[in-house]
């Protein structure tokens, strides 16, 4: 092999980092903005292992410990644990720590695909609650209160509630009152508030999960924090929960060798959101109400309002429609990244997701401005037709177990897969939410849906057999993997 061709993965890494680019996207530190320059300057020199001093995450008494408790008091949980692989360990934690194997729970099924996998794992069976839909936007919006209560209702032996909130557009579910009606009945309300670890440090966030009741949230620092990639806490809120349950699944789910660069991160975010958050997201606030004054002019474009069907909704997640324009999401997050050097965090096909943290200044919210206004200009008006995400979900879910879901599936061609149930998770990625769950069946409304986003550029996980539309890829090509008939 030659030289070059051991380093595929760091030559790319050195393309992208050297641009000069608008990171409108995760991880929270931006590129190392978020970062005090002494903290940037020490990250690799932090890069250790468990010498004198320096604790143990499996077993903390000393300064991990000390550091988990200024997090718990910060976020007003009970007790909280450090992640080093995501919100998904959390989540798979959340699950194995308080259902057992074959137990009923209820689950928003718009939730992200590492539930799933969590639900498969430990054998817990989902009932799930069907999302909501906004003709207007065009956009999957939370199941309200009610549908949570009818889905209680019809099925009391549930041991709990999984729900997202907020989702990748910002939308928050109704935890409080959803965890209401759960301990109403004796029953526990876990949350995945991956997007949410910035709500505790301003009143004008919507409420944290744990200030709403819930037992459990799970959230991703590195989201929308300043903390590196991975970096997630898990918070217990109540005593319904046993803590030392909790310590062992967390253990049982995290690597030995523990990173003390992402730890330190998650501390670093911690005390600088703690301590200087409330001014720090007053400002930033404030500058992106400015833009969203100027914004609300615009002729096709439009950005997803802060409230959306009684729904509270993050105000520093911008979400712009292109519902009333000629291109889709995807090509809005195109233009952006090839015309203008702005790189969002996800496109569908309606919508482009900016995430914007504590990290961006005047610079980059003003040209994310500028350069929206621009184009508004430039395209053309347009009604495109109806996003079917609103008949997709099924919910008519026949979950394998754990080995029937590794071992057994046939791989067929898509186009012709209608009538069969899905063998795995069908997902567009980000965000995640699956398209298909194992045991669901596919309708002409999966395969139309998949076909249509594959052929407007997104990256589907769970489909093979042909590489992206944008490569050359052919729809005929892609395979879907489904259980024997
Ligand atoms: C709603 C939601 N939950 C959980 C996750 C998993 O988080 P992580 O990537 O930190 O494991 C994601 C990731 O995007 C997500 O969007």
């Amino acid at each position: 092999m030659k030289k070059r061709e051991y380093f595929p993965l760091i030559s790319a890494l050195e393309e992208i980092a050297g641009k000069n680019k608008i990171m409108m996207h995760m991880p929270g530190h931006k590129g190392g903005k978020g970062f005090s320059e002494s903290f940037r300057d020490n990250l690799l020199r932090f890069d250790l292992t468990e010498l004198p001093g320096l604790d143990n995450l499996h077993k903390p008494s000393g300064v991990i410990g000390r550091s988990m408790d200024a997090c718990a008091k910060a976020f007003g949980a009970i007790k909280s644990f450090f992640l080093l692989n995501g919100s998904t360990s959390g989540i798979h934690a959340m699950l194995l720590s308080c259902f057992k194997k074959g137990d009923r729970v209820l689950v928003s099924r718009n939730c992200h695909y590492s539930v799933i996998n969590g639900l498969i794992l430990f054998e817990i069976e989902p009932v799930f609650v069907m999302p909501c839909y906004n003709e207007e936007w065009q956009l999957v919006i939370p199941a309200g209160a009610e549908e949570w209560e009818k889905a209680l209702y019809n099925n009391p032996d549930v041991k709990g509630a999984i729900v997202t909130s907020p989702d990748y557009y910002g939308l928050c579910a109704p935890v409080s009152e959803l965890a209401g009606m759960m301990h109403a009945s004796g029953k526990l309300l876990l949350v995945d508030e991956a997007h949410g670890a910035h709500f505790a440090f301003s009143r004008k966030f919507p409420p944290t999960a744990l200030s709403s009741g819930a037992d459990m949230a799970v959230q991703s620092f590195h989201k929308t924090l300043p903390a590196l990639t991975q970096a997630a806490v898990l918070h217990v809120g109540s005593t319904r929960v046993d803590i030392g349950t909790v310590q062992k699944a967390v253990s049982m789910l995290t690597t030995t060798s523990p990173s003390y660069m992402i730890m330190a991160s998650i501390e670093y975010a911690c005390g600088l959101v703690g301590t200087e958050g409330e001014k720090i997201y007053g400002h930033l606030l404030e500058r992106l109400e400015i833009m969203k004054k100027e914004l609300s002019a615009m002729d096709k474009l439009r950005l997803i309002p802060d409230e959306l069907n009684g729904f509270e909704r993050d105000p520093s997640r911008i979400v712009v429609n292109t519902a009333n324009s000629d291109i889709s999401g995807f090509d809005l997050a195109r233009i952006l990244s090839s015309e203008y050097g702005i790189y969002a965090e996800m496109a569908d096909e309606y919508n482009v997701v900016f995430i914007t943290t504590l990290s961006d200044g005047e610079g980059e919210i003003s040209a994310l401005q500028q350069s929206l206004k621009e184009i508004d200009r430039k395209i053309g008006r347009g009604k495109r037709g109806t996003r079917s995400e609103k008949i997709f979900y099924s919910g008519g879910c026949i979950m394998p177990d754990r080995w029937s879901y590794l071992q057994c599936s046939v791989n067929i061609p898509l186009i012709e897969s209608e009538g069969y149930r899905s063998a795995g998770i069908v997902t567009p990625y980000p965000p995640g939410i699956p398209v298909l769950c194992p045991g669901e069946t596919i309708s002409k409304e999966h395969i139309g849906c998949l076909s249509r986003l594959y052929l407007a550029g997104a990256d589907i996980h769970g489909l093979m057999g042909a590489g992206r539309a944008e490569d050359g890829g052919n729809l005929e090509d892609l395979l879907i993997s489904v259980l024997p008939r």
